[in-house]
């Protein structure tokens, strides 16, 4: 393979990311700032990061194009959005409207809303439907520079139905310049037209579904909603042990409601457990001596309007947070990362390090990915440059700075 090289910059700050540590508090003092920087990216990944004069005469001995960039710019990694459901046909605008005018949960479901509203109507939808729905979804995302978009399943919820689910989401991931990572989350809910209870559905779903997935290579992750209105941890457990053996890895919908669903992420094993706006100092402590990265989902409590994931406390008791949009119909219909993620900062007095942190490297290990989320050599070369003079504006804007340029595997897919 012939090997192309390109060099960008002056880079006015350039915010690697590089060295932080996964779990805990961070200062902003401790991101690593290289003034005047520049980014050397050989194919599709970073060769090198140093000063941009230094890499100038490295770039025309190799005969690498050079892009000079001649307005102030700040640079950093590529955003993960480490939880979505952008695959799914219909609106719940009327759910959403009936909630704020103070209807229950229940009398929203006794009205035709909630999950299986979209369940219905994802059923009806064309695979290729349902492929155009995220497509369109996803480079609405990635203009707005998140360039890995992780994308459930849940609203099919039988073995036919969850696969064309699961591939309507390869099919998109095909046709899209970002990255799609591919969750099967059958455990969102009993079907309501299922014969049986809840164990005999997971059961029928782990001994159909399971091989399948392996075979087509749909996806190597296993969700599940853990809530007394969905699954319980004791149905839950058989479930994940069985995904777990063939060789899946497993991230759980837990403590949004109510607790349980984050101690068996712990117990299990799960690279992420995400929600936990009822976790408390137990599941918070239990959560900080794992490896389970803590997923904040600040769209969840926006559109529910709920309180946040102690993000706080989660990152001072020595945790990992990432933060992800959760975008999906019913209760986070924004779908806007950025803006989200810096609402959660001034609600849970989060450093712009811990927030720009929760959306790219330790985003990146939600959902085991090594390969992403921060500017070193050898990384995909995945970032955003905004025009602006201070990384802070981008903060400070909460989502409304948006990058001039959208980098994705060492191609700039996106300008304005
Ligand atoms: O992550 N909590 C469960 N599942 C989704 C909501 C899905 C929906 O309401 O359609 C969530 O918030
Ligand atoms: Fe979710």
């Amino acid at each position: 393979m012939i090997k192309k090289y390109k060099l960008i910059g002056p880079i006015t700050q350039l915010i690697s990311m590089a060295s932080l540590p996964i779990k805990g508090a961070l200062k902003d003092e401790e991101l690593m700032i290289i003034k005047d920087a520049g980014i050397l990216i050989e194919n599709d990944r970073i060769y090198a990061i140093d000063k941009f004069s230094e890499l100038k005469n490295k770039a025309e001995s190799i005969g690498a194009e050079i892009i000079e960039l001649h307005a102030q710019h700040i640079c950093v990694p590529g955003f993960i959005d480490a939880h979505t459901h952008i695959c799914f046909s219909g609106s719940r605008a009327n759910d959403y409207a009936m909630r704020n005018a103070g209807k229950t949960y229940l009398e929203i479901a006794q009205s035709g809303g909630g999950i299986w509203d979209t369940v219905t109507q994802t059923r009806k939808a064309e695979q290729k439907e349902l492929t155009y729905g995220v497509i369109k979804r996803a480079n609405l995302l990635l203009k707005a520079g998140i360039t890995t978009i992780e994308v459930k399943s849940g609203y099919g919820l039988s073995v036919a139905e969850e696969l064309k689910m699961l591939r309507a989401i390869k099919d998109a991931d095909n046709s899209t310049e970002a990255d799609l990572v591919t969750t099967c989350l059958a455990g969102h809910m009993l079907p309501k037209d299922f014969d049986g209870d809840h164990k005999t559905y997971l059961e029928s779903i782990s001994n159909s579904l399971f091989p399948i997935l392996k075979e087509e290579k749909l996806t190597n992750r296993i969700d599940a909603f853990i809530e007394k209105s969905a699954f319980l941890p004791s149905d839950i457990y058989p479930y994940f042990k069985k995904a777990k053996a063939l060789g899946f890895d497993i991230t759980v919908h837990a403590d949004q409601f109510s607790t349980g669903g984050s101690e068996v992420a712990v117990k299990i094993g799960a690279i992420s457990a995400d929600h936990l706006e009822a976790s408390t100092e137990d599941e918070i402590e239990m959560l900080a001596n794992s490896n389970v990265i803590s997923v904040a989902l600040p769209g969840a409590s926006i559109g529910l309007g709920c309180n946040f994931t102690p993000a706080r406390k989660i990152l001072d008791a020595g945790g990992a947070l990432a933060i992800a949009s959760d975008w999906n119909p019913g209760s986070a219909p924004m779908g806007d990362l950025l803006m989200q993620a810096c609402i959660l900062g001034t609600f849970e007095k989060l450093s712009n390090a811990e927030v720009l942190a929760g959306i790219t490297y330790r985003a990146a290990l939600a959902l085991n990915l090594k390969d992403r989320g921060r500017l070193i050599s050898g990384m995909l070369a995945d970032f955003n440059l905004f025009q602006t003079d201070h990384f802070n504006e981008v903060f400070y804007n909460q989502g409304k700075l948006t990058p001039s340029q959208v980098w994705k595997k060492g191609e700039l897919i996106h300008q304005q």
